[in-house]
């Protein structure tokens, strides 16, 4: 252990920004599960858009101006953060590193932000729930009401704050690196499977070291008393396309909101129509995501659509957006187009690849140096005071026409 840890400081060493932390992830992880993460949907038209939309964004600093600290706290719907990040719901990090969610729950709480736990979870929401920090639940539905309904009363036994439903997952996206990669058969240990992965797993002998050691965990635990045979679901099984949706409906939120007290989110929205839906629904935010282009590609960017939903739901609900934050400047341009916060996948991802949960905290106060370095050449003392005045109006139209 000592070992492994020695090396992963060395390898956080190199990891200045994302680029570095997804080449030193790829180094660690076996292609079909670094390509499992990286991936997006289809021709990846979404997955790109995302990236670009950001950089397409242009400053407008505020010269001359000296900012000593600039304040990056927030009140997001009850948590306290001390910068607008969530670690964002991400299915199947248990096969990253074993510290799993596990590990990205225990960063965030270090860093002063929150998780979102999502149902596809390596561990039990209860598990994970036992991490100190603050927590939020992401509900699938797993092609049944009652495993939904079931998920939700645990997750209010088990004390998440908030419930986050999303809304773009009826099928799986057509992800074709990880059909190709064997992601569409069942994982599970066989003498076919050992044959057909072991050649893609012996260039990675730490991970195959820690995996074995960590069980070999392909399952989805959540799920564990959900099925008709009461064993729980693989991870692939739900890339697998099924009868009926993973996410809920907009009759399943009406049931949330009469069922839940605290904070409802509802995770996908990318238009005006679904954003006024959610509304009248009485939920409190919406998170502005394409689901980091892995669900429906040819769909615009997040960062794109944000502007005309804010503005269609004004102050009735907060949001939240994510998909294609890579840096500290992408969660500015965010918050001066109007987000509350933002939430991150593959960022924190990549820092558990490269060394479990002191990995994701390396990546994590990287995002927040930048971010207060940028702070500090815009001019801008307090993430408060972002507005749209801080970006170029010329980009802003480029980036909302892509
Ligand atoms: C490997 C992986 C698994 C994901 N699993 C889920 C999930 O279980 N539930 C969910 O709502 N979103 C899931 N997402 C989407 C993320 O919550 C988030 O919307 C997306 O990663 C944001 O884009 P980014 O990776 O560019 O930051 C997943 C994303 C990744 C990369």
């Amino acid at each position: 252990m000592a070992i492994t840890s020695a090396l992963g400081k060395r390898r956080l060493a190199t990891v200045l920004n994302y680029d570095d932390a997804r080449a030193s992830a790829k180094r660690q992880l076996p292609a079909a599960i670094f390509d499992y993460v990286d991936g997006g949907a289809e021709d990846e038209v979404t997955l790109r858009r995302n990236v670009q939309g950001f950089r397409d964004l242009a400053f407008e600093p505020h010269g001359a101006t000296w900012v000593e600290k600039p304040d990056l706290s927030t009140n997001l719907l009850g948590l306290e953060l001390s910068m607008p990040i969530l670690t964002a719901p991400c299915g199947g990090m248990r096969l990253v590193h074993p510290h799993g969610d596990l590990g990205i729950a225990a960063a965030a709480s270090k860093a002063g932000i929150a998780h979102v736990a999502t149902s596809a979870s390596g561990y039990t929401l209860e598990e994970i729930a036992e991490t100190p920090g603050q927590q939020w639940f992401q509900a699938y539905k797993f092609s049944s009401q009652d495993a939904m309904r079931s998920l939700i009363r645990r997750a209010k036994a088990a004390g998440f704050e908030g419930l986050v439903a999303t809304i773009d997952t009826s099928v799986s996206g057509n992800r074709e690196k990880d059909f190709r990669n064997g992601f569409s058969y069942n994982m599970s240990i066989n003498l076919s499977n050992v044959f057909r992965m072991a050649p893609k797993m012996i260039s990675r002998p730490g991970w195959v070291y820690r995996f074995m050691r960590d069980g070999m965990p392909f399952v989805l635990p959540n799920t564990a008393d959900l099925t008709v045979d009461g064993k729980p679901m693989e991870l692939t099984e739900m890339i697998r396309t099924g009868k009926e949706s993973h996410s809920p409906s907009w009759d399943d939120i009406a049931w949330m909101r009469a069922n839940w007290d605290g904070p409802l989110i509802i995770k996908g929205i990318l238009s005006t129509s679904d954003a006024r839906t959610a509304v009248k629904l009485g939920v409190d935010g919406i998170i502005v995501s394409n689901h980091g282009g892995r669900q429906l590609d040819g769909v615009p960017a997040s960062i794109a659509v944000l502007p005309q939903i804010v503005e269609a739901v004004g102050d009735d609900v907060t949001v939240i957006l994510d998909s294609g934050i890579r840096r500290g400047s992408d969660v500015l341009k965010a918050l001066a187009l109007g987000a509350k916060a933002v939430m991150v996948g593959r960022l924190p991802a990549w820092g558990l690849a490269v060394d479990g949960e002191a990995g994701v905290s390396h990546v994590l106060e990287t995002t927040r140096t930048e971010m207060v370095r940028t702070m500090r050449l815009l001019g801008c003392s307090s993430i408060q005071d972002l507005d749209p005045s801080w970006l170029s109006q010329q980009s802003r139209a480029g980036a909302v026409a892509r």
